[in-house]
């Protein structure tokens, strides 16, 4: 029997959980990844309880703040450091940027599934760029050391 795809799988966070081979040694860029996926982990919670908790919105909102805040830190970082892959890393935050408010403007349209949701949590931030794209840096950062 087929499932419907808006069900998403019945433990989304199984893979939210950050473990120590994530941390690249500068404690605000690392606390900020945790708190990444904290939200992730709380979002996705709360949608498969109730997709109209009224949490959500507010979840969406601390999720732009943060990733807006964390973005800007690492360039800061990447910048100061002498990261040769800056300018497209910098690409890639802001393609996730619009990625995200294009998702936020769907739930507030009542048009995001969960699966928009989940894709855009565990695939492009988490899968896609703290684990693989952000790991470069970290790699780069172990070099200089
Ligand atoms: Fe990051
Ligand atoms: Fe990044």
């Amino acid at each position: 029997m087929s499932q419907n795809i808006d069900e998403g799988p019945k433990d989304p966070w199984i893979k939210i959980n950050f473990d120590n081979s994530l941390l690249s040694g500068i404690p605000h860029i690392d606390e900020e990844h945790k708190k990444l996926y904290q939200l992730a982990a709380d979002i996705l919670r709360a949608y498969l309880n109730n997709p109209r908790d009224k949490n959500i919105e507010e979840f969406l909102l601390e999720l732009r703040t943060t990733l807006s805040e964390h973005f800007e830190h690492e360039e800061v970082e990447m910048a100061q450091r002498g990261f040769p892959e800056f300018i497209e890393h910098q690409e890639s935050h802001s393609t996730l940027m619009t990625h995200f408010l294009r998702l936020h403007a769907s739930y507030t349209h009542n048009l995001m599934s969960f699966s928009d949701l989940y894709t855009f949590l565990t695939k492009e931030v988490i899968q896609d760029h703290i684990i693989k794209y952000d790991l470069i840096f970290h790699q780069f950062l172990d070099q200089k050391a």
